[in-house]
């Protein structure tokens, strides 16, 4: 018995140094990205902080409210501006979520042959993905935090209207699967 718990909590301290490792790796490559970008001409242009945005994402997965302000302050800009690119870049996660759903409420897809189909859509998402209220202009995550639903004024789609986006994508309906991680159906 002394020796199987001795070896749990061996294999436990592993995991937790591996893990501690790993955060100070990310923490590493985040300051070098930080410092990179930081030595480069103010205000820094929108290409420029795309890229940086981009590879903050890659180490971390996803840009959080402190990344975000991190990377305003390297790159010489209000964080509005950071916000504004976060949401021209679709591929730019706010929230560690796995998929992205976005609703047009253009003036096409909210026209009066459009608008009753495409507000019941965005109702029945809300229920599935367990959101109440108004979805603020930053999106709302699902109850769960593996979705994000937001809405945009026009997709540049106004032709197949009424339009919605999975994933960056066009998408005929919103009856598409939404298993999370856990394998769960939101
Ligand atoms: S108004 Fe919806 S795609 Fe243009």
């Amino acid at each position: 018995m002394m020796g199987y718990l001795k070896e749990l909590f061996s294999k436990q301290e592993d995991s937790q140094e591996r893990a501690q490792e790993k955060r100070k790796e990310k923490s590493q490559e985040l300051a070098e990205v930080w410092s990179f970008y930081s030595s480069m001409k103010k205000p820094a242009s929108q290409e420029t902080i795309a890229a940086m945005l981009k590879e903050i994402q890659e180490i971390r997965g996803f840009i959080s409210p402190e990344c975000r302000a991190l990377a305003a302050e390297a790159a010489g800009v209000k964080e509005s501006v950071i916000d504004c690119i976060m949401k021209l870049y679709k591929s730019l996660k706010p929230a560690a979520y796995e998929h992205r759903i976005t609703v047009c409420t253009g003036e096409r897809c909210m026209s009066k042959e459009h608008r009753k189909q495409q507000e019941k859509r965005l109702g029945r998402l809300k229920k599935r993905l367990g959101i109440e209220g108004a979805i603020p202009p930053e999106g709302a995550l699902s109850a769960d935090g593996t979705v994000l639903l937001e809405t945009r004024s026009c997709l540049k789609h106004c032709r197949t209207a009424p339009n919605m986006l999975f994933d960056g994508e066009l998408a005929e309906d919103d009856s598409m699967p939404l298993c999370s991680k856990g394998n769960r159906e939101a």
